[in-house]
């Protein structure tokens, strides 16, 4: 059984490598170098596998998995700019395959070993990125 915890956070970012010219920056990453920095509205949904608890009802109490993702993802990144403030993208490119892989590994390591974790980010209402390990 699966179930989903959805959640919101926003966030500014910058894609560009220190050790490349602006040049490159620019060709490579387009708009998204701009040494202004821009924002997403990020939505996150953290799916969660398991056996159903013949006691409880429940894979997890949504509940828990509402706090998990409050404390380790939108306490930390929730207006936030990503390559200034947050020490999870030191020499990290904030693209949202990196921000996925960084959740991920956030809420793996405070998740019980006994669920299966699945993490999927919406960096547009077009652009989706799914990450499961
Ligand atoms: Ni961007």
């Amino acid at each position: 059984m699966k179930v989903c915890r959805r959640s919101t956070f926003n966030a500014a970012h910058r894609l560009y490598r220190p050790d490349w010219s602006d040049e490159k920056n620019t060709e490579v990453f387009g708009k998204c170098s701009n040494p202004n920095f821009h924002g997403h509205n990020y939505v996150l949904e953290t799916w969660v596998e398991g056996d159903v608890d013949p006691e409880t009802g429940y894979v997890i109490d949504l509940k828990i998995l509402k706090d998990l993702v409050k404390v380790h993802v939108s306490d930390k990144f929730d207006h936030a700019n990503l390559n200034l403030d947050c020490k999870e993208f030191e020499g990290i490119i904030p693209t949202a395959e990196n921000i996925l892989m960084v959740i991920y590994n956030l809420l793996r390591e405070n998740l019980d070993k006994r669920f299966q974790l699945k993490v999927k980010l919406w960096e547009t209402e077009n652009n989706v990125f799914e990450y499961e390990g």
